[in-house]
């Protein structure tokens, strides 16, 4: 695993974005797993700046998202849909035809299914980017005493939940279940990077980057059977963790 720690969050932000867009330019046509949440925004700034800017092309970019909620349509201005054509797809010179979000409306088998079949479609990721949650799930992958291999319909804990409560009127709103690539989903990928910042996810992180321990309790420990994994975190996340380069 490469542990990247930067003085700070933006730097983190701009570290990979530069990885993208360097993959991006070497292989324009390539397959990007993204994320949604508060983590990767500015690091989506950064790459509509370098669109804008002439640095890098999406023209010919595909694009799979990790994970939608259940219950609200893709113009609902929380769903992940929406999230990624606001905070990325509307700026960039990207084919929205080639962009993937599991629909979280009708029928969420199918709908996983639909997601499942996108994740091998013309070859699994070139990199997926990931955020991570307080409790250690990566993209909805919860801490349970089981994880799943493949895309499903997740039960949020409450964990996220109150995490996720932040982006809506009230708790209530939070939608309870969502659809997400699996375990398996994650790791096919050739290259995962994974971003964090913030206190709140000392644990999660501590789980993932200072010990051998594999466990379904923090998801993302299992980054760990994966060879080519960078996690980007800042210098005061890594203090408090108490990771030393
Ligand atoms: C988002 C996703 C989630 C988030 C995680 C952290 O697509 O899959 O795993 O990455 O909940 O969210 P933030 O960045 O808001 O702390």
């Amino acid at each position: 695993m490469n542990v990247v720690v930067t003085k700070s969050y933006d730097e983190s932000c701009t570290y990979v974005a530069d990885m993208i867009c360097k993959l991006v330019n070497e292989k324009p046509n390539c397959k990007l797993g993204l994320a949604t949440g508060g983590t990767p925004v500015p690091m989506y700034k950064k790459l509509i700046e370098a669109n804008k800017a002439g640095k890098v092309s999406f023209k010919d970019v595909h694009t799979v998202n990790l994970d939608e909620y259940c219950g609200i349509p893709g113009t609902h201005d929380q769903s992940y849909r929406y999230f990624m054509n606001t905070n990325l797809f509307d700026h960039i010179d990207i084919d929205k035809a080639n962009t993937f979000v599991a629909n979280g409306m009708g029928d969420f088998e199918a709908n996983a299914a639909e997601l499942e079949a996108k994740v091998r479609e013309g070859g699994v990721a070139d990199l997926q980017l990931l955020g991570i949650g307080n409790n250690g799930h990566i993209a909805f992958n919860e801490a349970a005493d089981v994880l799943h291999a493949t895309a499903h319909t997740e039960t949020l804990t409450e964990s996220t939940i109150n995490a996720n409560a932040r982006f809506f009127e009230k708790k209530e709103d939070v939608p309870t279940t969502a659809i997400t690539m699996g375990m398996g989903d994650i790791l096919a990928a050739k290259c995962v990077v994974l971003i964090a910042t913030g206190a709140a996810k000392e644990n999660a992180i501590r789980g993932l980057i200072m010990d051998d321990v594999i466990t379904t309790h923090n998801p993302s420990s299992m980054l760990k059977m994966h060879e080519n994994v960078y996690v980007v975190i800042d210098e005061e996340l890594a203090n408090l963790v108490g990771y030393k380069a």
